[in-house]
């Protein structure tokens, strides 16, 4: 199976960590994300080790909340010993409120409202990651107001480009997100931040994509990002202490993906930022990376019923299921791909091509086209999607009025819910 917390029982019956999806679906209804939290600290813990081992204490590991945000996951965070990545006061108040501790967060965002900076402050946020001029200057004024010095980190994009889909490239050079090295930006940038009485810059960050498996833009954007931090030592006599690389690394939606070497991935960054460190005479700083996808995404897998299945003879078939794109919109969004199981019939030969679709009022509702199912499927058939662990939840919308799921996780062989599933009455609950 594509992650090795995917197992078939002797019913045939689809197992994650060892549970039975079926029985899952019995009691908790569909559809249901499902949520494996011993696969989510094994990947937390095979980061922390990787990035220790290569990189030594000073290193961290921020779990990029956006890949799956609610308060049971913070709570895990924080005895992972994670930092975490926050794009919104809505993220840093849902950790805050399961106990995390938002000394250890960074917050980034391409365009932070003064109440969300003013929230961080007040709130303690370790670092911000600054995206632009306008929030540089609106730091420093909250932060002045608040009489705090506040940390910051300066996001540049390096100009890389990681070929993986438009929408999660964001280290190229046309980004809506930081300032461009190339284009100069990058140290006006630090000149202004230097000049404000509020704000300790601690160092630089970047992210250059999504879904990638090799280093190989880990490795261009070091060497970018520490030649721009040689630059600013030479020129200005700063040397910074953190550098932040952002996220990145891929999950296995499908049996084609790579399985990811994470030891030798990390290993390789650390040894071409050392050599680059040395040549140019740089102290090695501490590194930070942000993991999201890689930390969740293969820790679930949301389960559906079949309502209809539909085959337009001469053209295709369609197989419609109780959730949609309110539940999953990557397909819709960026072609998305997955791997999609009949999760009670996992030893019958798939030989049923069909499109995967949802129940949106929406043509492109689709979860996967060209998918291969059991030929004698039907009405209330369990279908699993794989891999929905990242951007998914987080990704959810209330479109149509169809509610959420519930997210039920598993840990030491047992279930629990730890998001609840939205009712109609949840729906109505700010409309006036
Ligand atoms: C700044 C930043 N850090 C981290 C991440 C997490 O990326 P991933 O989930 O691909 O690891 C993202 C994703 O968009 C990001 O923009």
């Amino acid at each position: 199976m594509i992650c090795d917390n995917l197992s078939v029982n002797a019913l045939g019956h689809l197992c994650m960590a060892g549970q039975d999806v079926t029985n899952l679906a019995k009691q908790y209804q569909t559809p249901l994300y499902v949520m494996d939290a011993d696969r989510i600290r094994d990947n937390c813990r095979r980061y922390r080790q990787a990035m220790q081992r290569h990189f030594g204490d000073s290193a961290r590991v921020l779990y990029a909340g956006k890949a799956a945000a609610f308060k049971q996951m913070y709570r895990i965070m924080a005895q992972e010993n994670m930092w975490i990545d926050a794009v919104s006061s809505g993220e840093l108040y849902t950790a805050q409120q399961a106990g995390f501790d938002l000394q250890n967060a960074v917050f980034h965002g391409n365009n932070k409202t003064d109440s969300e900076i003013a929230f961080a402050i007040e709130h303690g946020v370790g670092l911000f990651a600054a995206d632009n001029t306008e929030e540089l200057l609106a730091i420093d004024r909250i932060a002045g107001e608040h009489n705090v010095r506040q940390h910051i980190l300066i996001r540049l994009t390096p100009g890389i480009d990681t070929h993986t889909y438009e929408a999660v490239n964001t280290g190229k050079v046309d980004s809506k997100f930081g300032f461009a090295i190339e284009t100069g930006q990058g140290e006006e940038a630090f000149c202004l931040a230097a000049s404000l009485p509020n704000v300790v810059i601690d160092g630089f960050h970047c992210h250059v994509g999504s879904q990638v498996f090799d280093s190989d833009s880990f490795l261009k954007s070091a060497r970018i990002m520490l030649a721009f931090m040689a630059h600013i030592r030479d020129a200005y006599g700063y040397t910074a202490n953190i550098l932040d690389l952002g996220g990145g690394y891929g999950a296995r939606y499908t049996e084609q993906d790579p399985r990811l070497n994470l030891d030798a991935n990390i290993g390789a960054v650390a040894q071409c930022i050392r050599q680059a460190c040395k040549a140019s005479n740089l102290p090695v700083p501490a590194v930070f990376l942000e993991p999201g996808r890689s930390i969740v995404a293969d820790a679930g897998l949301t389960l559906y019923s079949v309502g209809t299945v539909k085959t337009i003879p001469g053209f295709k078939s369609y197989v419609a299921i109780d959730g949609g794109m309110n539940d999953n919109p990557r397909y819709a969004l960026y072609g998305a791909e997955y791997t999609v199981v009949a999760a009670a019939k996992m030893n019958e030969p798939c030989g049923f091509a069909c499109s995967l679709v949802g129940r949106c009022c929406e043509s492109g509702d689709v979860i996967q086209p060209d998918v291969k199912l059991p030929a004698d499927l039907k009405r209330g058939d369990l279908i699993a999607v794989l891999t929905t662990g990242a951007y998914n939840f987080s990704m959810a919308s209330a479109y149509n009025r169809f509610t959420r799921p519930a997210v039920v996780m598993l840990e030491q062989g047992k279930h629990f819910v730890a998001v609840q599933r939205e009712t109609v009455d949840d729906l109505i609950r700010l409309d006036l």
